[in-house]
């Protein structure tokens, strides 16, 4: 059949008929204002919330309806979604364009679990290396493990990028309350030196230890810092054998682990049906649990695994990451919101954005179907945040009276771990306000009521209806972090399945690659390059070489 806008195929996504539903549905709410969806059921604040796991949901700040959330399901029904996650829980080879399993929720299951990959129970490998993560976590914490040299290890330095940083580098800070203050933690990722020269200036080599973590070990990054850090450190200590030491590696390719010159003893495995960026609760997270320990990390992994229940066996009517997942469907396809705002009004929190960009947008950045065909409505939102209260004096001016809708997913935390007279009341209190202006904002009768001169009336008046969700929990701790990243985490499956997309593979970051490799032969080059790249990118290259004197 041929694909026009009047006959289009009746597998695509938009030529479902829960989605046209979905669209004329929206042409009612479209018109509804969250004061008079509040004002019609007071009871909606109450009831527009769902619970699990020590996560409180709030929904009731979007712009939706019962009738809104009942299309939303049937929808997510007629796209599959419960075969789907069946299908990601047995171990089917969901990922299609890298033919392997996605199963990131078996490294948090319980040692007695069964999870078969291709035949084979892969449950007893992962509790295989936590117990060696966990032992070597223990000599290094305490003491026991010493530097080449016989010092003690006091600073611990992560190289890796992508889903093999931001998971370490984002838990490192968020569970800082809970970790080893005797120890030093810094993560080392961009292929600017200043990122590696900065990390160990203060450092003394005899009591650092690198963790090389790279899904791969052929990344370009982080093979080059490690080699800058095994540089570094043999210029300190003149002794290969001191490698042995102070270097291990995280990493599914031994052989290259080998070739980098790490003992394989020294090094802890994951496997390929792990993606990057679903990665920080494998051997990739040995900098958290080296500063929170064994019992902390495991307690993460409970959180983890408590939400993977949830997510598999809860009703779609109550179940977090699916209900987060279709709200953001209907905000980014429906109410066509182009991004999502994270905002923790929790300062330990504070990397949690840059770690859910690379989860939603490496994942969910797609323009092809899992049949290859294009998608025919826009894919993953863009997503960004700071921490509050520091976002309110920066860009809430545009969420609150900008033109463009930014949804918002505002997360916070009931108990203070850094108690400190009043603050956290007050951080608390900004939140919940922040949230009540988007939604409700201030007529132009109100702001005249207020005795505001009539020119500056519609400068001060706030449209409101601006949609966010509230994730409210008791404390921030190793289960509940657990709990908040396989929200989102699954979140982003649910979207994914809808939009019949991989979310999986990522190769809309090979070109790129491809493209530096050629790059820097080019500005390295002793003699003038014969330059082969458009006029844009000769010039550049020129000029850069240029000015550095070549
Ligand atoms: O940026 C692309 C990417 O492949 C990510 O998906 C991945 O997390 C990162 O590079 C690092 O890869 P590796 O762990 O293999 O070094």
């Amino acid at each position: 059949m041929p694909n026009d806008a009047t006959t289009k195929p009746a597998q695509t996504l938009t030529a479902r008929a829960e989605w046209e539903a979905l669209q004329a549905h929206c042409a009612t709410m479209q018109k509804a204002h969250l004061r008079d969806l509040f004002a019609a059921d007071p009871a909606r604040g109450e009831r527009f919330v769902a619970e699990a796991d020590g996560l409180y949901l709030d929904y009731s700040k979007q712009r939706v309806s019962e009738e809104t959330l009942r299309l939303l399901r049937e929808l997510a029904e007629a796209c599959g979604l419960r075969d789907r996650i069946a299908a990601m829980f047995r171990g089917e080879h969901i990922n299609t364009t890298e033919n392997r399993a996605v199963l990131h929720v078996a490294l948090r299951a319980p040692r007695d679990a069964h999870i078969d990959v291709d035949g084979e129970n892969v449950v007893p490998q992962v509790h295989a290396v936590l117990d060696r993560m966990a032992a070597f976590a223990e000599r290094l914490r305490s003491g026991v493990w010493l530097g080449h040299t016989g010092r003690r290890i006091r600073n611990v330095i992560s190289v890796g990028i992508g889903g093999s940083d931001l998971g370490p580098v984002m838990a490192y800070e968020a569970l800082r309350h809970f970790s080893d203050r005797e120890l030093t933690f810094r993560f080392v990722s961009n292929v600017d030196g200043t990122d590696f020269v900065e990390a160990t200036r203060d450092l003394d080599p005899a009591e650092t230890l690198f963790i090389v973590c790279s899904k791969t070990f052929t990344t370009l990054e982080t093979l080059t810092n490690a080699h800058a850090a095994r540089a570094w450190t043999l210029a300190a200590l003149h002794n290969e054998q001191a490698i042995a030491k102070h270097f291990v590696a995280v990493s599914t390719n031994a052989d290259e682990v080998r070739k980098f010159g790490i003992d394989t003893a020294n090094m802890f495995g994951f496997w390929d049906w792990v993606g990057g960026r679903y990665s920080m609760d494998s051997a990739i997270g040995l900098s958290t649990m080296i500063a929170i320990g064994e019992a902390n990390f495991r307690a993460m992994l409970a959180g983890f695994h408590a939400m993977d229940e949830h997510f598999r066996s809860a009703p779609f009517e109550r179940n977090l990451p699916v209900l987060l997942g279709l709200l953001g469907i209907w905000n980014a396809n429906f109410l066509g919101a182009a991004t999502v705002a994270v905002l923790p009004y929790e300062q330990y929190l504070k990397r949690f954005p840059a770690y859910l960009q690379q989860l939603t947008m490496e994942s969910n950045g797609k323009h092809t179907t899992l049949d290859g065909a294009p998608v025919d409505c826009d894919t993953g939102p863009i997503y960004w945040g700071e921490p509050g209260t520091n976002g309110q004096h920066s860009f809430y001016q545009l969420i609150h009276q900008g033109t463009r809708i930014v949804p918002c997913d505002f997360i916070g935390f009931c108990q203070a771990l850094s108690p400190l007279g009043d603050q956290h009341d007050l951080l608390i209190a900004n939140l919940f306000a922040q949230s009540e202006a988007l939604a409700f904002g201030k007529t132009a009768d109100e702001v005249r009521a207020e005795g505001t001169p009539e020119a500056l009336v519609p400068h001060r008046t706030f449209e409101g209806n601006r949609p966010s969700s509230t994730i409210l929990v008791e404390r921030l701790t190793p289960y509940t972090l657990g709990t908040l990243v396989a929200l989102y985490e699954h979140c982003v499956f649910v979207q994914g399945t809808i939009w019949n997309i991989d979310s999986f593979d990522q190769w809309g970051v090979e070109l790129g690659k491809v493209l530096a490799k050629r790059t820097a032969a080019d500005l390295s080059s002793a003699t003038e390059p014969k330059l082969d790249h458009d006029s844009s990118t000769n010039a550049l290259i020129r000029r850069y070489r240029r000015l550095r004197g070549m």
